[in-house]
């Protein structure tokens, strides 16, 4: 017998939406329908009703009813983070420490480290190793409110080393605490073996990396790093398009370091998503505007490398989506905290709490798939919420920048153990 949840006495129950929504766009991410003084119930792991305390109909069947009182406290849905890189080994703290002497990400990468020295580091970590230490960092997120997660490959940039990426992705899938999606991003960088012959890594991820994966059914998605040093354009387009061929759904890192065109080329290819997007122009936003795209800004990124900001002000002011996600990964953003992404969007990016919440709930839902199953307080859908602490309102959350303000977190009416 499935476990029902009265959740009473909420002080405001946010995100509420009557039917699914896709997206939300423009002028309409400054309103966040909410409840205040609100119930919400909970049964076989799904939202099975809400609504105001005054109107509570009462309760007929207690038999194995659990009733948890929220006074002063606050019920969001769970964040969906749709952009991470969870799946590594070890970490690149040293690089860190090299950065604040005066190199660059790019100067780094250049030597050999950056995504090459994780690349090297993973494939000497065996697949169980792996999965221990990536599942740390899956309950840490889950514990900072993550409901659901999008996992890129990336860092084995060879069929071994990216399948054992990808089998860790789909343990952490199969522990079913959460919704998971598998990204494939063999095109994260030219491994060392293949410096001076990148054609012949492309034909690598086209004619081995992808059949395997597809036999297997390891990925949701086909991710791309658009950039210079890394792919350009045209490659990007063309594995793309071959990850098509085998079910995949595009994705790209898009305009992250320079001006590459991975907007563009991810549009024309009918891309889920692009990511990144400091250098997005006017142009960029024209293409976006005439797309079902989600542009997703990636603030911890950003922050960690001091890269000039994404315009997510402008984007959403021509009246497009916005999705924020933590890129959580040991090179550009080793946080995968939504929190604290949520803080940064509010800061530097001046976009309201109200945008930044619909931004990191429904918008990020659309960018991996999930519109259906996650992303507001909807009946029907995946109970994954969290209580907060008693707080005076849900702008205390982004404006209390680093504090922890999550009492808990229940996944399909379970409360979630670290
Ligand atoms: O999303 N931009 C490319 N990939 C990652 C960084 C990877 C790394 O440095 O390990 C990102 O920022
Ligand atoms: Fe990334």
């Amino acid at each position: 017998m499935s476990k029902k949840l009265l959740i009473k006495n909420i002080k405001n129950l946010v995100q509420v939406r009557e039917t699914s929504l896709e997206t939300v766009s423009g002028k309409d991410m400054k309103v966040l329908p909410c409840i205040n003084n609100a119930w919400l119930a909970i049964d076989n792991g799904l939202i099975a009703d809400f609504g105001k305390m005054e109107d509570f109909p009462g309760i007929t069947d207690w038999k194995d009813l659990e009733v948890i009182d929220a006074t002063g406290k606050i019920v969001l849905p769970c964040y969906v983070d749709s952009h991470t890189h969870i799946v590594y080994a070890g970490n690149r703290e040293q690089e860190f420490a090299d950065r604040i002497k005066g190199l660059t990400y790019e100067e780094i990468a250049n030597r050999g480290g950056g995504i090459l020295n994780s690349a090297k580091l993973l494939r000497e970590t065996s697949e169980e190793e792996l999965f221990e230490q990536s599942l740390v960092r899956f309950k840490e997120i889950i514990s900072q409110g993550t409901g659901a997660v999008e996992i890129k490959s990336g860092y084995g940039l060879n069929l071994e080393a990216e399948l054992k990426m990808l089998r860790v992705i789909k343990k952490l899938k199969e522990l079913d605490l959460i919704p998971v999606k598998a990204t494939f991003l063999g095109a994260h960088a030219i491994p060392a073996e293949f410096k001076n012959n990148k054609e012949g890594y492309i034909n690598l991820i086209i004619n081995e990396m992808l059949p395997a994966i597809a036999k297997e059914k390891l990925a949701d998605y086909i991710d791309v790093f658009c950039e210079k040093n890394y792919f350009t354009a045209e490659e990007t387009k063309k594995i793309l398009e071959a990850g098509k061929k085998h079910g995949l759904i595009p994705k790209v890192h898009a305009e992250q370091l320079s001006h590459t065109s991975g907007i563009k080329t991810g549009v024309e290819c009918g891309a889920i998503s692009v990511d990144h997007l400091e250098f997005c122009n006017d142009e960029d936003i024209t293409i976006l505007k005439k797309s079902k795209t989600m542009p997703t800004i990636l603030p911890g990124a950003a922050f960690f490398l001091n890269l000039p900001l994404p315009p997510a002000r402008k984007i959403i002011d021509n009246g497009l989506p916005l999705a924020i996600a933590s890129d959580y990964n040991p090179g550009s953003s080793p946080s995968g905290n939504m929190n604290l992404m949520m803080s940064l969007s509010c800061i530097q990016y001046k976009l309201t709490p109200e945008e930044v919440i619909n931004a990191v709930t429904i918008n990020t839902s659309y960018a991996m798939g999930l519109s259906k199953e996650m992303g507001s307080i909807t009946i029907g859908k995946y109970a994954n919420i969290i209580i907060t602490k008693p707080i005076s309102s849900y702008s205390f959350i982004p404006y209390s920048f680093g504090s922890n303000l999550i009492e808990s977190v229940y996944l399909g009416g379970k409360k979630f153990e670290l």
